[in-house]
């Protein structure tokens, strides 16, 4: 099949063109790098011996997706590019709505001139908002409670409606839990530009000597250990998840969500004490006062996953952060160096 990514050489976006390809998938990465490196795509290619076509571009530019879309005509397209800090989103709510609510309306537009009536997009667990029971199954009401949960919700919404609008039209609305780790040939990973939000990467950044001490936001709450508690889910897995989603797409129609996660949490102890196993460094870390807007604990109901996709997560914590700490270890500094 023609696969179109977008936001293709991202975190997730560049594990899942690897995974693609294995497929023996055509592929076009679509990326405007506002967020990435093209090194990522360039290792990628080295890692699988294969080629592919690469574009750069911004979503927001409506000729040049879809000029993009009509040149490649994919039968699917995985729609990853979008903007993904909660923070962010709460200090610019316009940019967040702009980039990834009006870039999927331009998205859709080139699929609709290019004839392509398949999508795969990246939602979030936070379309889930407080848990009202846990775990969430994909019918638990949606309440994101920041703008970029929002833009989730909304661009899910959109898409239900592009599918009832046309009865050959198909959406898979992936909802991850929490994606972390790296490929196991450590080549590529998780590379944030600026001090990391998110645990995983924070944690690595620790152990490997760039940041003095872990900050554990809250440990007050109503978890085993007193700290939050989330679903972790290995990138890889995470890939796999898409390469069953594309091929569920290519022979069902309408809109489906599915969340992809493992089914279980880890409390924020527990993966700071996973990581010093897998890694044999120490993570000095200290408790602070809680994260505003942060839940006590979420984790995914996985059974549709498995149901429709035949798709369940295979790797553990211990590799998740065995697996994060190599590409850690073999690029300190990232991409960059
Ligand atoms: P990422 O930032 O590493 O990847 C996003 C990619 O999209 C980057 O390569 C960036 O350059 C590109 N991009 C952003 N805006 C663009 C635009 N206007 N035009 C073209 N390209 C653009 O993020 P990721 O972690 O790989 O996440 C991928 C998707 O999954 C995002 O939509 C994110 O919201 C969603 N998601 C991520 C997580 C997570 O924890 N990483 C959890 C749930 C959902
Ligand atoms: N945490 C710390 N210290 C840190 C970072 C995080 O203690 O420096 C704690 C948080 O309080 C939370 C847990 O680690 O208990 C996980 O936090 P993350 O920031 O890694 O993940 P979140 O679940 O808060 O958010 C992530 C993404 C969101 C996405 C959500 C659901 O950042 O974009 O998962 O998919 F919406």
């Amino acid at each position: 099949m023609r696969i179109f990514l977008t936001g293709g050489a991202g975190y997730i976006g560049s594990h899942t063109l690897l995974e693609v390809l294995s497929h023996d998938h055509e592929v076009c990465v679509y990326d405007d790098f506002s967020n990435s490196a093209p090194e990522a795509l360039a290792r990628v290619s080295h890692l699988t011996n294969r080629s592919f076509d690469t574009v750069e571009g911004d979503i927001l530019d409506r000729n040049g997706i879809k000029q993009a879309l009509v040149d490649f005509r994919p039968d699917v397209v995985v729609h990853f590019a979008g903007k993904k800090a909660v923070g962010e989103s709460m200090a610019e709510p316009l940019m967040y709505y702009r980039n990834n609510v009006d870039g999927t309306l331009s998205l859709l537009e080139g699929m609709n001139a290019a004839g392509c009536s398949r999508i795969v997009f990246s939602s979030s667990a936070t379309v889930y908002g407080e848990p009202e029971y846990l775990p969430y199954d994909e019918a638990h009401p949606r309440a994101p409670t920041n703008p970029y949960g929002m833009t989730k919700y909304m661009v899910e919404l959109i898409l239900n409606d592009w599918c009832s609008a046309n009865a050959q039209n198909t959406a898979v609305l992936l909802r991850y839990f929490n994606p972390v780790g790296a490929h196991d040939s450590g080549e590529i990973g998780e590379d944030p530009d600026d001090i990391p939000n998110n645990l995983m990467p924070f944690v690595s950044q620790v152990a490997v000597g760039r940041r003095e001490k872990l900050q554990v936001f809250g440990d007050d709450y109503d978890t085993a250990d007193g700290t939050g508690v989330r679903d972790y889910i290995h990138v890889v897995d995470l890939a796999k998840a898409h390469a069953a989603a594309i091929g569920y797409a290519e022979t069902h129609y309408g809109c489906e969500a599915i969340n992809v996660g493992a089914g279980q949490g880890s409390s924020v102890l527990e993966v700071v004490r996973a990581f010093e196993a897998a890694s044999g460094q120490p993570v000095p870390y200290e408790v602070v006062a809680r994260r505003s807007g942060d839940i006590a604990a979420f984790y995914a109901d996985p059974a549709k996953a498995k149901n429709l996709l035949g798709w369940q997560t295979e790797r553990g914590l211990a590799d998740m952060c065995k697996s994060a700490w190599n590409w850690q270890r073999k690029n300190p500094q990232g991409y960059k160096g």
